[in-house]
């Protein structure tokens, strides 16, 4: 607000500068000496100061003044807790460590299911070959899981019950992700439901989420009641609603990240307080905002901003589309693995805006997905019988 008004004034000087020339034509030398140095100042700062993307220039950058908004002093930045220092600086170091990519190193594929996975058989095929360069865990929330492939047997991991919505299904992720960080081979991390297939045979995957620095975690901007509407301001002073995000909790996502994640209890413990169904009259649903929060805060270049798994919203229901035998053709799988642009719509009934961004991988467009849902189970016949064309594509 200060900048605005400190604008407002120099151009009203420059406005009234015509006028007064009129009105007192003696001290006309004199207005143009305090101009041209006006000018002269004004040029030789944007000169000095070229223009960056402070918030003062986002503020201004629809006026077109850019490199005078960065003349003026940068607002005041908050000041930290002690809590959040300690926590910044934790993060910043795991940040920096150099992710070591090698023969050895494994993606842990994670399913997080209520029971037995239906698409078993699938994923049999999927990994036969590949031993020693992927890892199984299974979270069955409610049944022990019958198992039929040999990849999927003993890698039950304790489980805890999950409720849809609540911060018991952030825990049972931060639970795959601790089992899963025991085994130090493990690189990158991918995050599963019951209902996801893959979309491309292991080889493909395995590149595209090994040879990238960067963690597929879905992340955007949504003023829309099912964006920030779900916002509690007691989540201050650390997670503003600027900073508020919301994303598909399906990501994929590399080893410092799974540390940080680890590693926090400030920002979660938020989450955890403050983002619940049916608090205070929001319906915050802690897995769709906790983690695109979280990594936008603290690293947001490290974060693709879309996730690698595909799901089919157009339907605009509460559920996203299940697809059912009949709805599985080659066709189907080749329509979404066309897909290169990340597309995300707000809950903004009058202004829905639509967002939407190439799927770049280490600056090429590619595409965005390797995985989908959702699937009944009684597709897996069909995908069966595609996989062997669709996944050597
Ligand atoms: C990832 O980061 C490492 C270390 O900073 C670097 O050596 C490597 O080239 C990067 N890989 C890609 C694909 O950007
Ligand atoms: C993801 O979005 C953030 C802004 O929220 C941006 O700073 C970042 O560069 C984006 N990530 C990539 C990989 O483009
Ligand atoms: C396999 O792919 C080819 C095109 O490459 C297509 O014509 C054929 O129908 C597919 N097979 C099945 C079983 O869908
Ligand atoms: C595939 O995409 C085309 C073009 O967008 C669309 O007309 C067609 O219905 C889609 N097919 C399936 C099976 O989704």
């Amino acid at each position: 607000m200060k900048a605005e008004k400190v604008w407002r004034l120099g151009m009203g000087d420059v406005h009234i500068l015509p006028g007064s020339r009129h009105r007192a034509p003696m001290r006309k030398p004199m207005w143009i000496i305090v101009l041209v140095l006006f000018v002269c100042v004004f040029l030789l700062c944007a000169y000095i100061f070229p223009p960056q993307s402070s918030s003062a220039c986002y503020l201004f950058s629809s006026r077109g003044c850019k490199g005078f908004v960065d003349w003026l002093p940068p607002a005041p930045a908050r000041e930290y807790t002690d809590e959040e220092i300690a926590s910044r600086v934790v993060i910043k170091d795991i940040l920096n460590t150099r992710p070591i990519v090698s023969k050895k190193s494994k993606i842990a594929f994670m399913f997080l299911s209520p029971g037995s996975l239906p698409f078993e058989k699938l994923w049999d095929k999927f990994f036969q070959g590949h031993e020693g360069r992927f890892s199984v865990y299974v979270h069955a929330s409610k049944t022990k899981p019958v198992h039929v492939s040999r990849y999927f047997v003993n890698r039950d991991i304790r489980s805890d019950p999950v409720i849809w919505g609540k911060i018991s299904m952030v825990d049972a992720e931060r639970r795959l992700l601790a089992n899963a960080l025991q085994d130090p081979d493990n690189q990158q991390f991918v995050l599963l439901s019951d209902s996801c297939v893959p979309l491309y045979h292991f080889n493909y995957i395995y590149d595209y989420l090994m040879y990238t620095n960067i963690s597929f975690v879905d992340c955007f901007k949504d003023p829309g009641p099912h964006g920030n509407g779900r916002y509690s301001d007691r989540m201050l002073p650390e997670v503003e609603v600027k900073d508020f995000r919301k994303g598909a909790q399906w990501f994929s996502m590399k080893r410092q990240h799974a540390i940080i994640v680890m590693a926090d209890s400030l920002y979660y413990s938020k989450f955890r307080s403050y983002c619940q169904p049916g608090l205070e009259g929001r319906n915050c649903i802690a897995d769709e905002h906790y983690l695109p929060t979280f990594l936008q805060m603290v690293d947001p270049g490290g974060i693709a901003n879309w996730s690698v798994t595909h799901v089919d919203w157009s339907e605009r229901k509460w559920h996203p589309k299940s697809y059912r035998a009949r709805d599985v053709t080659f066709e189907l799988l080749k329509n979404i693995t066309s897909i290169d642009v990340s597309v995300h719509v707000t809950s903004d009934e009058k202004r829905r805006e639509v967002q939407s961004w190439p799927c770049l991988w280490n600056g090429i467009q590619k595409p965005c997905y390797l995985f989908a849902r959702k699937f009944t189970p009684e597709t897996l016949q069909n995908l069966l019988l595609l996989f062997s064309n669709y996944s050597a594509s």
